[in-house]
């Protein structure tokens, strides 16, 4: 995607080999920075404090990050390197499923390597692929999702689309394209009128700065609202169809993402809102049945809850919003059962949210 006119991934290998950079999401909207990352600690930390943030983007970061176990070691310390970088990435963040798929695909690959030299061709590797295979599914799943698009502008002949989304599932989340904005990209460019209501996603606020930043650097209408005023616009047909991402979801259809997720998913089944499911075949987790009982759902600091942060006089500064003495939790996500999902938009088409089809869809996992 292009941000001031100029191309980029949300990471990529810096020229010298000896690092990776990433955007620095913690600045936007109002500073767009990038940061060089040279070790696989720091990585664990840019994932960890979300300078990088979002399941693809994530995974991806994971991937760089094997890679940057092995390029700062040697002959004889590789092997317990790598061995404690993947302990130490995997457990940076736990919800997102393409974590710890993406550093399993590194441990598999380094196993063969015999030589130092050859164990960082394959790393390096391997983290390119990763990020190239996600930026694929993400372009595809714009294709398969712009069709949903097109069958409601169709009904609607020609009056404007309008697609509620929830947190940050767009490019800044993968590599490029995004999986919720990704047919809304699509449908964009071939010129349907798309509006989109940009949940603004508490505490951490993914849609108000994310969502609504990448939206506008692509030039797609959107509009801001709380996270409460989904069910109202829903009511009240202002909404045609509801696409979010996921961060893992169970091979029996169960969605986890970000919390609010969920009661939207409930506003939409009430109000007959078709309610989509965008995501990359590295987001489902095959060995999980039961999302409610199994899924891992990340417990962040309160503080998040208790402050919000943003652009004062011209510096970005955070503020109390509750009484100091406040108790505050703060559970990440949550998880959107099958019978409330419409669909998910995969790089391979759109399934029922089911195991038998979401098996036949993926055959080579049975
Ligand atoms: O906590 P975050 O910002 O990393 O949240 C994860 C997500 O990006 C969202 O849940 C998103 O909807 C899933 S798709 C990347």
């Amino acid at each position: 995607m292009k941000v001031n006119n100029k191309y980029y991934r949300t990471i990529w290998a810096a020229s010298d080999g000896e690092a990776v950079e990433i955007i620095d999401q913690r600045w936007l909207p109002h500073r767009f920075e990038t940061e060089r990352i040279s070790t696989y600690s720091e990585m664990a930390t840019a994932i960890r404090d979300m300078h990088i943030r979002g399941a693809g983007a994530i995974g991806a970061a994971a991937g760089f990050g094997m890679y940057l176990a092995v390029v700062s070691s040697d002959d004889s310390s590789v092997q317990h390197t790598i061995q404690k970088a993947a302990a130490e990435l995997k457990t940076s963040r736990p919800t997102a499923v393409n974590l710890e798929w993406a550093v399993d695909g590194q441990l598999q690959a380094l196993a063969v390597g015999d030589t130092l030299h050859e164990k960082k061709e394959i790393a390096l590797r391997v983290a390119q692929k990763i990020a190239d295979e996600d930026v694929e599914a993400c372009r595809r799943i714009g294709e398969h999702g712009l069709e949903i698009i097109q069958t409601v502008a169709a009904a609607k002949q020609g009056e404007r689309v309008n697609i509620l989304t929830h947190c940050n599932a767009g490019w800044l989340a993968f590599v490029d394209y995004g999986t919720a904005t990704a047919p809304i990209y699509a449908a964009h460019d071939v010129g349907i009128d798309v509006h989109v209501w940009v949940d603004e996603t508490r505490p951490r606020n993914q849609g108000a700065r994310l969502t609504a930043w990448e939206l506008g650097q692509h030039g797609v209408p959107y509009t801001v609202i709380t996270d409460n005023s989904g069910g109202h616009l829903m009511q009240h047909r202002m909404v045609d169809l509801v696409i979010v991402g996921s961060d893992r979801t169970s091979v029996t259809g169960f969605v986890t993402n970000k919390i609010g997720t969920y009661l939207k998913a409930l506003a939409a089944k009430d109000n007959d809102v078709p309610f989509y499911v965008a995501l990359p075949s590295t987001t489902f987790d095959w060995n999980m049945r039961d999302g409610l009982a199994e899924s891992p759902i990340e417990e962040r600091h309160g503080d998040e809850v208790k402050y919000a942060s943003g652009l004062i006089e011209g510096d970005i500064r955070s503020v109390l919003l509750t009484p100091e003495d406040s108790r505050s939790v703060n559970f990440g996500f949550d998880v959107t059962p099958p019978h409330l999902v419409t669909g998910l938009i995969t790089e391979r088409g759109v399934i029922p949210p089911n195991e038998t089809d979401i098996l036949n869809v993926y055959p080579e996992k049975r």
